[in-house]
């Protein structure tokens, strides 16, 4: 609802929210004063969200959710923002799957990326996981379909998938630990950094990935994961050292790359 048609919103707590998001130094203050009038319930909530977006809490967790992909994720504190470059595995994942495949969204967080594909493709069979708690309720919140829980692959049902995934999303955490410093403050204070943190070059969950997914894919199958443009010879060689065949895909406007891996048929 917009907070202009609620009655307990005055423009001047608008006013008063702008100014207070702008002295914490938040670009678009208005925009983010608008998104934060239309989720409040009122006055004192709205303060309330305006102080935890002022001391740097992401947007999205504040109000609840993202939009993200043309469909709307429920999102709750300490779960990882859906980021707009993601789109690209999106896209692939819709071009990739054969009618009524089976697509894992390995990693799902709040399982933004197996929502946006599910919108496009109401065929498809999905199964989410993710190791976080936290993360599996909220992805349970948002999908109909099985949201499992455990490490990688062992959250799966191997009995019915494995050898059967068709498409295999894993967007897996792949900063490299020395980096974590560098990400915005949003990022590194209210995501987990299990969510962020790939290890040395951030290829290590990437890597625990590709060494199993020979065996999880249907032939013909596809591992799609986001990667950093430095990443993408060592990310390339990981594919090919687990027998799949692997190229990278950009997209130069969403900043984005991904390395599919394909088993042969
Ligand atoms: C970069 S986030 C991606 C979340 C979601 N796919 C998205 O794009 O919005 C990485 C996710 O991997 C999960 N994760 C990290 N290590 C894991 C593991 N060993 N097994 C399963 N999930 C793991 C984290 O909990 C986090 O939700």
């Amino acid at each position: 609802m917009d907070w202009r048609v609620k009655t307990g919103i005055t423009p001047a707590a608008m006013a008063e929210s702008i100014t207070r998001l702008r002295a914490a130094g938040c670009v678009f203050a208005e925009d983010e004063a608008e998104v934060l009038g239309a989720a409040a319930t009122d006055e004192i909530a709205l303060r309330a969200m305006v102080e935890r977006r002022a001391l740097g809490e992401p947007l999205e967790q504040v109000v609840g959710y993202a939009d993200f992909c043309g469909v709307r994720v429920r999102l709750r504190p300490g779960v990882f923002v859906p980021r707009v470059r993601s789109e690209l595995l999106v896209r692939l994942a819709v071009a990739s799957a054969p009618p009524g495949a089976v697509v894992v969204d390995l990693c799902c967080g709040s399982g933004a990326l197996g929502m946006a594909v599910e919108h496009r493709r109401n065929d498809i069979d999905l199964h989410s996981a993710d190791l976080d708690p936290v993360a599996v309720s909220t992805a349970r919140e948002n999908l109909q379909t099985p949201v499992h829980q455990g490490d990688l692959f062992d959250a799966l049902p191997a009995a019915t998938l494995r050898g059967r995934i068709g498409v295999l999303i894993a967007n897996v955490p792949y900063v490299a630990t020395r980096h974590i410093p560098l990400l915005p403050a949003e990022a590194r204070d209210h995501e987990p950094h299990s969510a962020l943190d790939g290890g040395p070059d951030g290829l290590d969950v990437f890597r625990a990935v590709t060494a199993e997914a020979a065996r999880w894919l249907a032939p013909g199958g596809v591992l799609l994961s986001e990667i950093t443009e430095g990443q993408a010879g060592a990310a390339a060689e990981s594919v090919r050292a687990a027998g799949l065949d692997g190229d990278v895909i950009s997209d130069e406007d969403l900043e984005a790359r991904v390395i599919r891996g394909r088993r042969r048929r």
